[in-house]
């Protein structure tokens, strides 16, 4: 009945290409924008509880790899399979339904909410009262009024001091920019994501946070069991977090591997020199 039953299907770990212990699978994923080609032939794997970044100059795709993964755009050729599922082509609440999260590169908060509404409102997409329930407070929707309030409280006390008890009544507007980067992945969190995507989780920050960002990033997945895919242009958080980094330009997948061998990879070098020279200094 659910339109969940629809997209799962009876597809196990085992089909639709994705080897064991594979969560995400893309395959010759191809995508244009009239006559751009914005992604060609990529194919990229993230394995079961790894952190793999993904770099490139601005315009490389890199968001663009997001809205395919999460139904914003349909791809034009190849495949998305998560979990051994095709999900190309599927809506966005479906796949986040389906246990993938994400944070956007520019913030979609509720400013005017507190900080746990912003996070329970994230916890919404799983609920079953209906409006009028929940207008009248009848005792499904007071219940899961609290579910989601105790999920919101466990996914905050994830970020310890910086988004300690006090500041959850307070509007999301007087968090400092930095928290309101945190709460946006606490949202992302609160939708109970096997796979995390996170679009530049450090832009913007002073280097203090960005090296609480990478540590927090390595704690999803040893303390949340989350598997991660991350854009991120600061190259000390690349080297610090992850198992596996893939470099992108115009679309295309020019190298992969680790982060050293990724980093001084000629192709990597010149995208970098060719569009961006600030941003190798900023690796340095
Ligand atoms: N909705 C869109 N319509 C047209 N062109 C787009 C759209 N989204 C992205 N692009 C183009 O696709 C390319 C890749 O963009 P994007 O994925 O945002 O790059 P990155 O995140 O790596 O900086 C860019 O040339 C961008 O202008
Ligand atoms: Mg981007």
């Amino acid at each position: 009945m659910s339109t969940d039953e629809n997209v799962a299907g009876p597809a196990g770990p085992q089909d639709g290409g994705a080897g064991p212990g594979s969560v995400l699978d893309l395959t010759n994923l191809s995508l244009s924008f009239g006559g751009l080609r914005a992604l060609s032939e990529l194919n990229l794997q993230v394995g079961d509880g790894e952190i793999v970044s993904l770099i490139g100059p601005n315009g490389a795709g890199k968001t663009t790899v997001f809205n395919v993964i999460t139904g914003v755009y349909e791809p034009s050729g190849g495949d998305v399979v998560f979990a051994g599922k095709s999900i190309a082509g599927l809506a966005p609440h479906s796949v986040a339904r389906m246990g993938v999260g994400r944070t956007f590169q520019s913030l979609r908060l509720f400013l005017n909410m507190s900080v746990i509404e912003n996070v329970m409102a994230a916890t919404y997409g799983n609920t079953k009262a209906t409006p009028l329930e929940s207008i009248l407070r009848l005792p499904r929707a007071r219940r899961e009024e609290r579910e989601a309030r105790a999920l919101a409280a466990d996914v905050l006390s994830f970020f310890g001091q910086r988004l300690a008890g006090y500041r959850w009544d307070q509007p999301a507007y007087s968090l400092s920019y930095a928290n309101r980067r945190r709460l946006e992945i606490a949202r992302a969190l609160a939708t109970r994501p096997r796979l995390l995507l996170l679009d530049e989780p450090a832009a913007g920050m002073n280097p203090t946070e960005t090296h609480e960002i990478t540590e927090l990033i390595s704690r999803l997945c040893t303390e949340r069991d989350v598997t991660v895919l991350v854009i991120e242009h600061d190259m000390h958080v690349v080297a610090t977090c992850s198992d596996r980094v893939v470099a992108l330009d115009h679309g295309v997948k020019i190298a992969e591997g680790g982060f050293d061998a990724v980093a001084s990879h000629p192709a990597v070098v010149e995208a970098y020199l060719g569009r961006d020279p600030e941003a190798l200094s900023d690796a340095g």
